[in-house]
């Protein structure tokens, strides 16, 4: 795993924050994540893991150490060496991400707790150009 970005924020991310990510696949990327992690413990709250592979958007959570049940998106707007800004931000019930503000994923929670999850993490093949974390109005 090559880690290329890392934030956390001790109150928690969710919700109510929202991560706009600008970069670009490498070239031949086989497949980046954006990880949303609980520090004090080992699960991954939202899994976003575009492959190139299969042109498909695999979400997921980690959680008793054991990845559920996958959900996928064939909505796929990433290109080797193409731009690209995926936003992602959570309200109580879903995370919401969206690339090049197409919205590509609505993921429902999975965990209880939102409150823990204070770490985000970009890691593998992608070129990053800039992140921003922002907290939303109303939260
Ligand atoms: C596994 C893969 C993990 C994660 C998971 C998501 O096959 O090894 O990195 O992507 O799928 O369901």
């Amino acid at each position: 795993m090559a880690l290329r970005f890392e934030a956390s924020c001790p109150e928690g991310f969710c919700p109510g924050w929202s991560i706009t990510v600008k970069g670009q696949p490498a070239v031949s990327a086989k497949s980046f994540e954006i990880n949303f992690l609980c520090d004090m413990d080992d699960r991954i709250a939202f899994h976003f893991n575009p492959r190139f592979s299969d042109l498909d958007i695999i979400c997921n959570t980690f959680k008793s150490n054991r990845w559920g049940k996958e959900e996928r998106s064939n909505t796929f707007h990433f290109d080797a060496e193409e731009p690209f800004q995926v936003e992602i931000f959570s309200d109580r019930s879903h995370f919401h991400v969206f690339v090049d503000e197409n919205k590509v994923v609505q993921y429902q929670h999975r965990i209880e707790d939102l409150q823990a999850i204070t770490r985000v993490q970009i890691v593998n093949d992608i070129s990053i150009t800039s992140v921003e974390i922002a907290k939303k109005p109303d939260y």
